[in-house]
């Protein structure tokens, strides 16, 4: 599929090596869905979107630095969409989010919330530079922030302000995570009894997108991420890899 060029309308910082990078077309996307985006003369990475014009990138390498180099007027190369989309909560859902894992969960949280859900939303983030939709997300959702090191709301992980909201609100019908993978497995411990409730976003290195390649398979299933996922239900990640290890370019292991 060859990509089609979109131009760069805005550059955002949204922190600390972080942007958010809009462009001039809204294409049909849902939350969970990925993009191929082609950075001219540099690489071809996955995105998810934050918004149907819009990705969210943390600079960690040659593309996502380049990225934070884009200005109005310059092209980007899209292919997609392609992968799965959240299952959209209707009743109630606690949404837990960690660093740019918060790109598609943001989505989810507009979604769940315009589909009438009662949306309670935890950022997680190393510090307050690093914590991103904040105030767009408060105005369709209970939003909690969570920071390592206490500069801004709950001083810990993530994942231990999820135990304080469930303390206090009971256990959500449904939860839904996007972040760091031992982050993930920490949630669906959580509800360990109840894995078909909890939907999780994965990360696995993608070259093709949509199903061919084969260096996004998971194991023990040999499920291509990119295909069947990014999003899975817990009970399709009890086994094999989640949470333990992802392969790099190479397909060596690398262990979280
Ligand atoms: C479905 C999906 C959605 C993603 N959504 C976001 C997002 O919303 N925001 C964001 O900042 N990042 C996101 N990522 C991660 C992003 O793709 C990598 O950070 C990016 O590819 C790094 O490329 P680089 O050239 O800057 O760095 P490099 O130095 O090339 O790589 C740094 C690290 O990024 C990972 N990586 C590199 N290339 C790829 C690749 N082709 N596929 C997957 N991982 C790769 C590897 O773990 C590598 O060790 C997503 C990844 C996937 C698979
Ligand atoms: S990236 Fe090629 S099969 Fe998933």
């Amino acid at each position: 599929m060859r990509p089609i060029q979109v131009e760069v309308t805005e550059v955002e910082r949204e922190g600390d090596g972080i942007a958010t990078i809009r462009w001039d077309r809204e294409f049909d996307v849902s939350a969970g869905e990925f993009g191929m985006f082609w950075v001219h003369g540099v690489d071809e990475v996955p995105m998810s979107y934050s918004y149907s014009d819009g990705i969210t990138v943390r600079a960690v390498g040659d593309a996502t630095e380049a990225m934070m180099d884009l200005e109005p007027g310059d092209l980007l190369g899209v292919r997609g969409p392609y992968g799965s989309t959240f299952d959209v909560p209707e009743e109630e859902v606690v949404v837990v989010g960690g660093g740019t894992g918060m790109a598609p969960v943001a989505m989810l949280t507009e979604e769940a919330a315009a589909a009438g859900a009662d949306v309670t939303t935890l950022i997680g983030a190393a510090s307050a530079d690093e914590v991103v939709f904040r105030d767009r997300l408060s105005e369709v959702a209970d939003v909690r922030v969570a920071t390592e090191d206490g500069s801004m709301g709950f001083e810990g992980l993530v994942t231990e302000l999820l135990d304080d909201v469930v303390d206090e609100k009971g256990e959500p019908s449904e939860a839904a995570a996007c972040g760091p993978e031992p982050m993930m497995a920490a949630v669906l411990d959580r509800f360990s009894g109840r894995r078909e409730d909890v939907q999780c976003s994965l990360e696995r290195y993608m070259k093709c997108g949509f199903g061919v390649c084969g260096s996004c398979c998971i194991d023990d299933s040999g499920s291509p991420v990119c295909r069947d996922g990014p999003v899975y239900r817990g009970t399709k990640l009890d086994n094999g890899e989640f949470g333990v290890y992802h392969r790099d370019a190479a397909a060596r292991k690398e262990y979280f």
